[in-house]
C-alpha cells in the first residue's frame, strides 16, 4: 500500500517503520523542516536512538503528501491533530483509511481524536484508533508488542490489522474504537499519579493500589460515555495503564516522579521536555467526569496537584481517608 506517516515524532517514526518492513511504499511528514533535515542527514530519529532509517522511507514537510495514499497515519501530539487533520484534509481522498494513533481527548470540546480526524475530513475517511501497550523506542528495537486497531468498520479495522501486523507487531481488532480511544487517553493521568507516589517513595503496595483503583475510576468514565468494560481489561485498557505506569519511557511517569519529588508542576513539565499528555488530560477528565457524574477521586486529586497547587502528599492522605466503600458494588462497570 501507499502510506503516509504525519507526525515524525518517536511514534510516528517508529511505526512508519513498522509499515515499511511490510513492504508499504511509506512516506514521513514532519511538522519541521529542520526535524525533516536531521532525519534525511543522519537517518535515525534522536528520540529512537540507534534505529537506522532505510533509504526506501521518504521524509517530507509538505502535507500534500497524503494525496493519493491508501493509508494515512496521524501521529502528531493530541493537541496538534486538528490543526494537522485540517490542513491534509484537501488532499485525502474519499474512503482513505485513516489511522490515529496519538493518545488524548480535545481540550475544550472533549472530543476523541478520531471525532476530531472526522470532523475535519467530513465523514469521508475510514478511520480507526490504533493502541495499546507500545514504548517506540521499544518497537522500534523490535521487542515483541501488541495493540488493538478499533473501528466501527470492521472491514476498516481489519484492513489496519493486515497493514501493521508481523511477527514482531501483534494487532488484534475490536469495534469498540470509544473505549480504546478513552482507556488511551485517560490512563496518562493515573501514569503521572504513579510516578508522584513513586517521587514521594512510597512501595510496591501503593502502586498497586493505584492503578488498580484508577482502573476502576477510568472505566466506570469509559463505559458511561458508550466505551465497552472489556477494552478496560484488555491491551488498550489496562495494558497500556501496566506499560505507561511502570516504565521510565513515560514522560507522565518521569513528570510524576519530578512533582513528587518536590519539584514544581512547571519546572517538572519543562525537565521533561517533550509533550506530557497527561497534564492535558487531567483538566480534560476532570470536566468530563462532572458532565457525566462520575467519580474519579485518584484524577480530582491529580487535578488539585497539577492545577492548585496542593501537595501531592495531602492529596494522598485525602484519599486513604475517604467514606469506606465496597470494592464490587463501587465498580459499576
Ligand atoms: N512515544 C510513544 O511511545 C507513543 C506510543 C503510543 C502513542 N503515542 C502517542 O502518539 C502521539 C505522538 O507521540 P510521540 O511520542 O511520537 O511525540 P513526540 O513528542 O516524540 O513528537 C512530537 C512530534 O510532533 C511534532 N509537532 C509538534 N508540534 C506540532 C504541531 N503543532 N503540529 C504537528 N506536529 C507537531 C513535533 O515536531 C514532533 O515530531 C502522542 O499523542 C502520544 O501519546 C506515543
Amino acid at each position: 500500500m501507499k502510506v503516509a506517516v504525519v507526525g515524525s515524532g518517536g511514534w510516528g517514526t517508529a511505526l512508519a517503520l513498522v509499515l515499511l518492513e511490510n513492504g508499504h511504499e511509506v512516506t514521513l511528514w514532519s511538522f519541521s523542516e529542520k526535524e525533516a533535515e536531521i532525519l534525511r542527514t543522519q537517518r535515525e530519529n534522536p528520540l529512537l536512538k540507534g534505529v537506522a532509517l532505510p533509504a526506501a522511507l521518504k521524509i517530507c514537510t509538505e502535507i500534500a503528501c497524503v494525496a493519493e495514499k491508501e493509508l494515512v497515519v496521524f501521529a502528531t501530539p493530541s493537541f496538534a491533530v486538528r490543526e494537522t487533520a485540517q490542513k491534509a484534509a484537501p488532499y485525502l481522498g474519499d474512503g482513505t483509511l485513516v489511522v490515529s494513533v496519538s493518545k488524548g481527548i480535545e481540550k475544550g470540546t472533549s472530543l476523541r481524536l478520531s471525532q476530531i480526524i472526522d470532523e475535519e475530513t467530513k465523514g469521508r475517511c475510514r478511520i480507526v484508533a490504533l493502541s495499546g501497550p507500545s514504548h517506540a523506542e521499544e518497537v522500534g528495537r523490535h521487542v515483541p508488542t501488541g495493540c488493538v486497531a478499533a473501528s466501527l468498520d470492521r472491514e476498516a479495522a481489519e484492513m489496519v490489522q493486515d497493514a501493521f501486523m508481523n511477527e514482531r507487531f501483534r494487532i488484534y481488532s475490536s469495534p469498540d474504537i470509544v473505549g480504546v480511544e478513552l482507556a488511551a487517553a485517560l490512563k496518562n493521568v493515573i501514569a503521572l499519579c504513579y510516578g508522584v507516589c513513586d517521587g514521594l517513595g512510597y512501595g510496591d503496595n501503593t502502586r498497586a493500589l493505584l492503578m488498580t483503583r484508577g482502573l476502576t475510576e477510568t472505566a466506570r468514565l469509559g463505559v458511561a460515555m458508550g466505551g465497552k468494560k472489556e477494552t478496560f481489561a484488555g491491551l488498550a485498557g489496562v495494558g497500556d495503564l501496566i506499560v505507561t505506569c511502570t516504565s521510565m519511557h513515560s514522560r507522565n511517569h518521569r513528570a510524576g516522579i519530578l512533582i513528587g519529588q518536590g519539584k514544581s508542576v512547571e519546572e517538572a513539565l519543562k525537565e521533561v521536555g517533550a509533550v506530557v499528555e497527561g497534564y492535558y488530560a487531567t483538566d480534560t477528565v476532570r470536566t468530563l467526569a462532572g458532565k457525566y457524574g462520575i467519580e474519579m477521586p485518584i484524577s480530582e486529586g491529580a487535578y488539585q496537584v497539577l492545577y492548585n497547587g496542593r501537595h501531592a502528599k495531602d492529596v494522598l492522605m485525602e484519599l486513604m481517608c475517604r467514606d469506606k466503600k465496597h470494592e464490587i458494588e463501587d465498580a459499576s462497570w
